[in-house]
């Protein structure tokens, strides 16, 4: 049998006078009058080091949330130990069961903990309430939902048998441990990377970013009191290159499910392939990276769409969406007119702290990210306007938070390094080409960066429409045709790009449980 297709997780208004919002606002508050400590979970320990690191809202830099306490390579043994010793009691569990777990921590997301999810989000990772909502609320719980339905249809999947023969395919958990690390940009993304593997069966080590730590931990207690049993996930805070050292050196490595930074990616498949002589089975390497997402508007699209699609794609959560849009190609018979609504738009955004419900931006993640996208705005700056000048915003303080204006940078040169680079931070680049030559932009798009996530054409001509979707069949993993190139929905638009983006293997679809599963057929002859 098979699950049937869930509902999509209602998406929640948050409007003044609302209960959601009296609810969040009190969730919002209990957080901030406490100071957490958060140990690790191996096994069934809170393991605490007394190696603490502060947890400290982006938008407001001096009010302290709590600490975690951070492991070292030790612990990250002891997390692959607590892995294994759980593996073969979680690997054999009958499926359902291990999916009633999965879908009860929806329900408890849904019911009981939404606010804390969204409330960890919002403070620890600076999003604002909506931002919040279709993350770590909505998008967390589809992935839990969708994927038991997906892996049911997985599950049925059988070869044929006749007279004299029965044949099957028994869809096996891989044989080791799965290494989950995720980002700080989308705490569904916490979710998913370690329970999509573990529900196919596996046992996992989770390390996510520092600066997700707060709502990861929130999400693991709720897995536990869902049932999740001892060390089937263990979470845990190791910096990157000593768990690499310690996991992808180990017999038992099966594979590594990611969503990090092109550069890490690249070194983690180096050490992975040194050491493929020494592993039980060939390791599965499943990862999204990096993008440099793209809108291209035609002649004949309409300048508001065009604005809006440029307004949201680019600047919700300070842009720090690997789906991004962060370079525009618009054509020059409408430019004056989506430049003139790109600045009013900016200027109509309120910037500031999430608890303040009329803040569309919040901050940026960290000091090293607020650095990073100061240096290339006061490069254009510096420039002197020869390749590239500010349209609107430019300007950053880090004073109470790391705030970033956004930022609408037009670039006369379309190889401008704003063009080309991924900023991940609240940064627009927009080239203006001449509108007879939509064919030459459209390569332009296509050669101008080595990442292919996610990519959108504006355009109300129907030829135009086809012309790019074929033009641009390798230069995105998800293209949007009319909308904004952010803001995939589970069992809608599965996730993911190739080239430098990734391995492609779509989050919240089949694909992806593919890669957790090692089949093994069985003939038997009668
Ligand atoms: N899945 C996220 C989006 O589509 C990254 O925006």
């Amino acid at each position: 049998f098979s699950y049937p297709l869930p509902a999509n997780e209602p998406v929640l208004g948050y409007a003044p006078g609302s209960p959601e919002r009296t609810a969040l606002k009190k969730t919002l508050a209990e957080l901030k009058g406490q100071t957490a400590d958060i140990p690790m979970y191996i096994g069934g320990n809170e393991v605490r080091t007394g190696k603490l690191v502060e947890i400290r809202p982006p938008h407001e830099t001096g009010h302290l949330l709590g600490h975690f306490h951070a492991g070292d390579a030790s612990h990250v043994t002891q997390a692959i130990d607590a892995a294994l010793a759980a593996r073969e009691g979680w690997s054999n569990l009958p499926w359902e069961d291990r999916a009633g777990i999965f879908l009860r921590a929806a329900d408890l997301i849904a019911t009981k903990y939404r606010y804390h999810m969204n409330g960890t989000t919002m403070l620890g990772q600076s999003k604002n309430a909506f931002q919040a909502e279709i993350d770590a609320a909505c998008e967390l719980i589809d992935f839990l939902r969708y994927n038991v339905h997906f892996l049911s249809e997985i599950y049925k999947q059988q070869p044929v048998s006749g007279p004299g023969m029965h044949n099957r395919l028994e869809w096996r958990a891989l044989e080791g441990f799965v290494l989950a690390v995720t980002p700080f940009n989308f705490t569904a993304i916490g979710g998913n990377l370690p329970t999509s593997a573990a529900l196919c069966g596996n046992v996992v080590v989770w390390k996510p970013a520092n600066t997700q730590v707060y709502s990861a931990q929130m999400f693991l207690r709720i897995l536990r009191e869902a049932g999740l049993p001892d060390g089937v996930i263990n979470l845990i805070y190791v910096d990157g290159p000593t768990i690499g050292e310690v996991c992808f050196a180990h017999r038992e490595f099966a594979g590594v499910h990611f969503t990090g930074s092109t550069g890490v990616f690249n070194a983690m498949w180096k050490t992975i392939g040194a050491n493929i002589p020494n592993y039980r089975s060939y390791p599965r390497i499943v990862g999204e990276t990096g993008g440099k997402d793209f809108v291209i508007a035609h002649k004949s699209a309409s300048p508001d769409v065009v604005a809006t699609a440029l307004l949201r794609g680019a600047f919700e959560y300070q842009g720090q969406k690997c789906s991004a849009a962060s370079r525009a190609y618009i054509p020059s018979n409408i430019a004056d007119e989506v430049k003139r609504l790109l600045v009013d738009g900016v200027n109509s955004f309120k910037m500031g702290t999430v608890e303040d419900f009329g803040n569309f931006v919040n901050a940026v993640i960290d000091e090293k990210s607020f650095d990073r996208i100061a240096r290339y705005i006061d490069d254009v700056i510096n420039s002197g306007g020869a390749s590239a000048s500010i349209l609107v915003g430019g300007t950053y303080d880090k004073s109470k938070g790391w705030y970033i204006a956004p930022t609408v940078i037009e670039a006369t040169d379309p190889q401008y390094v704003t063009m080309c680079d991924e900023i991940f931070g609240p940064v627009l680049t927009i080239h203006v080409y001449d509108a007879e030559q939509y064919e030459a932009a459209l390569r332009l798009v296509d050669a101008t960066s080595p990442y292919a996530l996610t990519g959108s054409v504006i355009a109300q001509d129907r030829e135009a429409v086809v012309l790019a979707t074929q033009a641009l069949r390798n230069a995105a993993g998800n293209f949007y045709i009319n909308d904004k190139p952010t803001g995939a929905v589970v069992g809608q638009q599965p996730f993911g790009g190739a080239r430098a983006s990734g391995t492609n293997d779509k989050a919240g679809s089949q694909l992806n449980l593919y890669r957790w599963l090692s089949a093994r057929t069985i003939k038997e002859t009668f």
